[in-house]
């Protein structure tokens, strides 16, 4: 299995160090979306689309918002307040927003589920 795994450690806000259309797939789990602010989702949706092949399914689990997360309501914040550090995580984005921005990429959207209670 060594010989068909290699780990690289690199900085997701920068572009992604691999040539245009490398990888058959792609899954991150709680370790992409959650550390992106708005402004920066289309940028990283784009990259992943660019070093994927086409007809490639990218595949991921991510600490996001429920969609009836309300930035107005001052107990949503205080609980929000007290859970993000504990997911080490740096931002809450919406499911909506994050598939909007692979959508925008290129990506066409086929799965969105939650974890239910
Ligand atoms: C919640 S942990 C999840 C790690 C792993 N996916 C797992 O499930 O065990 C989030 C990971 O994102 C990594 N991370 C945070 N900011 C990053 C960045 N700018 N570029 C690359 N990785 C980053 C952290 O180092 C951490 O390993």
């Amino acid at each position: 299995m060594t010989d068909r795994l290699q780990f690289k450690v690199d900085n997701h806000h920068d572009p992604l160090d691999y040539p245009s259309e490398t990888f058959d797939g792609c899954f991150s789990f709680q370790a992409v979306w959650p550390f992106f602010k708005k402004e920066g989702l289309d940028l990283h949706a784009r990259e992943m689309y660019r070093v994927l092949k086409p007809g490639a399914r990218y595949a991921c689990s991510e600490y996001l918002l429920t969609p009836f997360f309300d930035w107005d309501n001052e107990k949503h914040v205080a609980l929000h307040r007290l859970i993000l550090p504990t997911l080490a995580a740096t931002q809450s984005m919406y499911p909506a927003d994050v598939c909007a921005a692979l959508e925008r990429a290129g990506f066409r959207i086929v799965l969105v589920g939650a974890v239910e209670e």
